[in-house]
């Protein structure tokens, strides 16, 4: 039930709750309801939209009816002076809100949806058997900026409070309030509510946010830790059935694949889930459908999640060219390549094939594919060329940093090679690779990058004949110089024996011999 209502509009957005299968986990079904309700909540009450594309009433009138009556008490509630008496938009009056705004709703523990990203988060607090109690709600989290502007950024949202469940939608209200009367009107660009809790802080925002909820937040509810969900391969519902989660590589089907899909939805009469990381959920599998299921895709290459590269299905590219009209690089069609290109760093420094990381791509800084909340970002800023945001964790909890800027795609091997062969010495246990990024701070990745950029790395062809001094420049150019056998047998042993690498003794040789 994915809402276009108000798309590009200056309102609410669509509702995001988890993809989760589980019909034996009632928080679940508690977040979808309350994300649906929400979304009624904040929908701009005009029919214009069904007028124009609809065709008209009939549609509106349903969408009317199925509205849960406490959603269109609320909208009307005017206690607190959050709502246009007699306007048709009583929350959005004639001037909706400054600039987009976006909801996510979740349980504790399931970051699938990238919670801290969105203007408001709300959490499902349940007792121990699974009753609804109320909801920690967060505000202040968006990800748009622009480069070269320091005063646009990505923010994580704050926790502001707990909420009894009766007042869950008084106190979404009293938010939507206090972003359309203080927010920015004067300039888009820091018009989010982002920029508000940014410049008020967290307690100032909280209690202009009380004055039109007509209550105090109740403090926070204590959180388990979260984690990222991508919901991909087989699942079991917990009602007999399974769910099966698609890998959609940058959420595009075509061709035979659409076809295969769709044999299989229409034959079973399966519900599809699209998840925030642009992949399919089929649900409701029998048991015994699962082989023809299987077959009947396989057959069309979709592939199962086994046979992704970890990076590949953890990985999420926005529109950009051609299709998206702010796209400076390519995302979409680009990441695939590049993908593929850090597995091969990564084997060439011997890291292992199951290890992964999550990987984001933009073609502009607006951040449609969350790159800033990933542990490799990267932010188009020029034809073919990137900024590289490090430092991400694979829960989504952490922002990234800038590192990097117009790092062209073809130097991307030299640039992530000295990385990666860090990563690899020097991470701690099974540490991941944002955290170790966050861990070590950028100075230190700066350093492992200057001590490899003009290394001189001496590699021997294997056959005995001859052997390659190979120098590696920083712009990814390498030039191989071939020296005899024995030229280099002498430089293994001398370097051996002054307890130097054979590059740094090569380099040191050389440079003295050029005068360099
Ligand atoms: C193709 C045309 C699109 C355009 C022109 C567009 C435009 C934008 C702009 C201008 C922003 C920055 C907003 C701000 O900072 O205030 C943004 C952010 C964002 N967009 Fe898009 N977008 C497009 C497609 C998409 C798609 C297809 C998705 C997801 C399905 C998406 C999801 C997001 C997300 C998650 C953010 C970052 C979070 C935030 O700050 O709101 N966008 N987009
Ligand atoms: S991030 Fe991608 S889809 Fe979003 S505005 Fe930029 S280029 Fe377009």
């Amino acid at each position: 039930m994915g809402s276009t209502l108000g798309a590009c509009g200056d309102v609410n957005r669509n509702v995001m709750s988890p993809p989760a299968p589980y019909t034996n986990r009632p928080e679940y079904a508690i977040a979808e309801k309350v994300a649906n309700d929400i979304a009624d909540l904040l929908a701009p009450q005009s029919g214009a939209y069904y007028d124009v594309w609809l065709d008209g009433e009939k549609f509106f009138a349903h969408e009317m009816q199925k509205e849960n009556p406490e959603v269109t008490a609320a909208r009307n509630d005017n206690s607190h002076g959050t709502n246009f008496e007699g306007s048709p938009e009583p929350i959005y009056g004639d001037l909706f809100l400054p600039r987009k705004f976006k909801v996510a709703v979740t349980v504790p523990g399931d970051n699938s949806v990238d919670l801290f990203t969105n203007d408001v988060g709300v959490v499902v607090i349940t007792n121990e058997a699974g009753e609804l109690q109320g909801y920690n709600i967060l505000a202040g989290g968006g990800l748009g900026r622009s480069h070269g502007k320091s005063n646009t950024f990505p923010r994580l949202a704050d926790p502001i409070g707990y909420v009894p469940k009766e007042d869950l939608f008084a106190a979404l209200k009293a938010i939507v309030a206090c972003q359309r009367d203080y927010g920015r009107r004067d300039d888009r660009k820091q018009a989010r509510l982002k920029y508000l809790v940014n410049e008020w802080g967290v307690d100032r925002f909280r209690s202009v946010v009380e004055q039109y909820y007509g209550k105090k937040f109740e403090s926070f509810k204590p959180l388990p830790q979260w984690n990222f969900l991508d919901y991909l391969g087989w699942m079991d519902q917990g009602d007999g059935n399974f769910a099966y989660g698609i890998y959609m590589q940058n959420g595009r089907v075509k061709g035979e694949a659409k076809k295969a899909l769709r044999n299989v939805i229409e034959r079973y009469e399966l519900p599809v889930v699209i998840t925030p990381n642009q992949n399919l959920i089929l649900r409701n599998i029998k048991p015994s459908w699962k082989d023809d299921i299987l077959s009947t895709l396989k057959a069309a290459g979709v592939k199962d999640l086994a046979e992704w590269d970890g990076i590949e299905s953890l990985s999420m590219a926005c529109p950009a060219l051609p299709l998206c009209g702010l796209a400076i690089a390519e995302a979409e069609r680009g990441l695939p390549d590049v993908n593929a290109r850090l597995r091969v760093m990564m084997n060439k420094v011997g890291l292992d094939s199951s290890e992964d990381f999550v990987v984001r791509m933009t073609g502009c800084p607006n951040g449609c594919a969350r790159p800033y909340t990933a542990e490799l970002g990267f932010v188009g800023d020029g034809p073919n060329s990137y900024q590289i945001w490090l430092g991400g964790c694979r829960d989504a909890t952490r922002l990234a940093e800038s590192y990097a800027e117009r790092v062209k795609l073809k130097d991307f091997e030299s640039f992530f090679e000295p990385i990666f062969a860090a990563f690899k010495e020097q991470r701690r246990g099974s540490e991941r690779f944002g955290d170790f990024c966050a861990r070590v701070g950028f100075g230190k990745l700066r350093e492992f990058q200057a001590a490899a950029a003009p290394a001189v790395a001496v590699e021997s062809n294997g056959n005995g004949a001859a052997a390659a001094v190979v120098a590696k420049q920083p712009a990814a150019a390498v030039t191989a110089v071939s020296v005899a056998k024995d030229v280099y047998e002498a430089l293994k042993a001398e370097a051996t024996k002054q307890g130097k690498s054979e590059s740094s003794l090569a380099t040191e040789a050389i440079k003295k011999f050029l005068g360099m």
